[in-house]
């Protein structure tokens, strides 16, 4: 057996080469390799608005010639020198993955679903869905040894992608508006048109199931996750309808609670159900909907290792009055979320920024607990093992110019808090809940269609 064309490429790359031979000897021959060939590669894309040029954009030519039309990307490539250090610790690999987000983001590449960086002697895969992106793969160091082994996983990823963005909704902190987040986040998707399935996987509340007044079935979830056999949506999908009004109809998916998940101690979870169970039993649905969204019990144990671990990304409810929700929203991305990529090793999940929810928020009150978090932030950057920079976390729009200390909030208010006794999603109920979680969708998941 002769050796693939990108091993040979991959071996004559010289030592420190700069961009455009990165470029010509080696990222062309990638490109070939994951199938796209000269017609469907565009060297020096311009992303627009403001953004400069992605190094390489591709797609698939359809019935024209992407070299034409110059529209509808499918993939970004962006090259860099081998004297530039893409290891996952450097600040030149932080700077180019942001790079890339922003150009992922950029108003010529909306409709692009992947992003890959790379220097000859790092490469790392990222997906887009909406306007979330998260790694596909951990940023891996090239050899000849696994070059091949690499772009066929690649290959394999893009050229068949999963539909759903899966999001677990988890605080290490109870009653911050998890349950609540969920319900009404899927309410507003299916609003948007989007195709969604709701997990209860915090059996001992069932908060979720109660809240819509769901009958579980004894018995599904619980042998579905102890079999390995493969599943069947039968009996196991419970449709959740809503009509506001004679002329709408809204409905999403759920996989509810079971009884006989409450029952079982800790000891004895872990003895009959591996917690990447869920991760497998959610797979055949990830190509089915466009949200899988997870709620979990607050606690890190079984249930929440299972959810967080069959995330693409975690979203954290907070309240900016506990400073134990803000805490625990900090373990759960310097500690518990390392845990489980650690394990996974592709790269994810991955924390969304924190959001605050359901409390009121007077100036003074958010002053405090901008230096709760200033304090946390301090902490985590000066930790003698694994410091780690949380500011992108709590501050999505923090920069050295703009000090923009922004976070999300959902105001408490009482039809949010009261629609669960009705069994109905407060998004479809009242207009101003409505608005709020539309405000989170936008602020999180959806990508603005100009
Ligand atoms: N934005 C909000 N406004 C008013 N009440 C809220 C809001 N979000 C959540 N709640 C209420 O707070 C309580 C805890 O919320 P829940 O979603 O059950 O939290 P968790 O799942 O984290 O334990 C519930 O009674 C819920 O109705
Ligand atoms: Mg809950």
């Amino acid at each position: 057996m002769g050796f693939s064309k990108i091993w040979q490429a991959l071996t004559i790359l010289p030592c420190g080469a700069p961009e455009p031979i990165v470029s010509s000897v080696f990222i062309s021959e990638l490109l070939k390799t994951l199938g796209f060939d000269i017609t469907e590669t565009i060297p020096g894309f311009p992303t627009g608005g403001g953004c400069n040029a992605v190094d390489y954009a591709v797609r698939k030519n359809s019935d024209d010639i992407f070299i034409k039309t110059k529209l509808n990307p499918y993939l970004l490539v962006e090259v860099k020198s081998r004297e530039i250090n893409l290891h996952p610790k450097s600040a030149q690999y932080n700077s180019t993955v942001n790079q890339l987000k922003r150009y992922l983001l950029a108003p010529n590449c909306k409709s692009a679903q992947w992003g890959i960086i790379s220097n000859g002697d790092y490469i790392q895969l990222f997906r887009k869905h909406g306007k979330v992106i998260h790694p596909a793969s951990p940023c891996l160091e090239i050899t000849p040894d696994n070059i091949d082994k690499i772009v066929l996983a690649i290959k394999q990823k893009i050229d068949e992608p999963q539909k759903a963005l899966t999001v677990a909704v988890y605080n290490n902190k109870g009653g911050v508006g998890k349950t609540t987040t969920t319900v009404n986040l899927a309410a507003i998707l299916t609003m948007l048109g989007k195709r969604t399935l709701i997990v209860d996987f915090d059996p001992n509340q069932k908060d979720l199931t109660n809240s819509l007044g769901v009958k579980s079935k004894e018995d599904s979830l619980y042998s579905w996750l102890v079999n390995k056999s493969s599943p069947t949506s039968d009996g196991l999908i419970n449709v959740c309808q809503f009509s506001p009004n004679p002329k709408r109809l809204w409905q999403f998916d759920i996989i509810a609670s079971d009884e006989k998940l409450q029952n079982l101690q800790e000891e004895d979870l872990r003895k009959s159900i591996n917690y990447d169970r869920l991760r497998q039993v959610l797979e055949p649905f990830k190509f089915k909907y466009d949200y899988i969204l997870i709620d979990s019990p607050p606690n890190w144990r079984f249930f929440s290792q299972s959810a967080v671990n069959a995330a693409d990304v975690v979203l954290i409810p907070t309240k900016h009055n506990s400073i134990f929700s803000l805490e625990n929203a900090a373990t759960v991305i310097e500690h518990f979320i390392p845990e489980i990529q650690n394990q996974r090793m592709d790269g994810g999940p991955i924390a969304l920024p924190i959001f605050y929810n359901g409390e009121t928020i007077t100036d003074p009150g958010k002053r405090i607990a901008e230096q709760a978090i200033e304090e946390i932030i301090e902490r985590a950057k000066k930790k003698k093992v694994n410091p780690i920079d949380l500011t992108s976390y709590f501050y999505p729009k923090f920069t050295p110019a703009t000090k923009n200390l922004h976070i999300f909030d959902i105001p408490s208010y009482a039809h949010i808090a009261g629609a669960a006794f009705s069994r109905v999603p407060a998004v479809y109920k009242n207009k101003i809940a409505c608005e709020y979680y539309l405000a989170l969708s936008k602020e999180y998941f959806l990508q603005s269609e100009v």
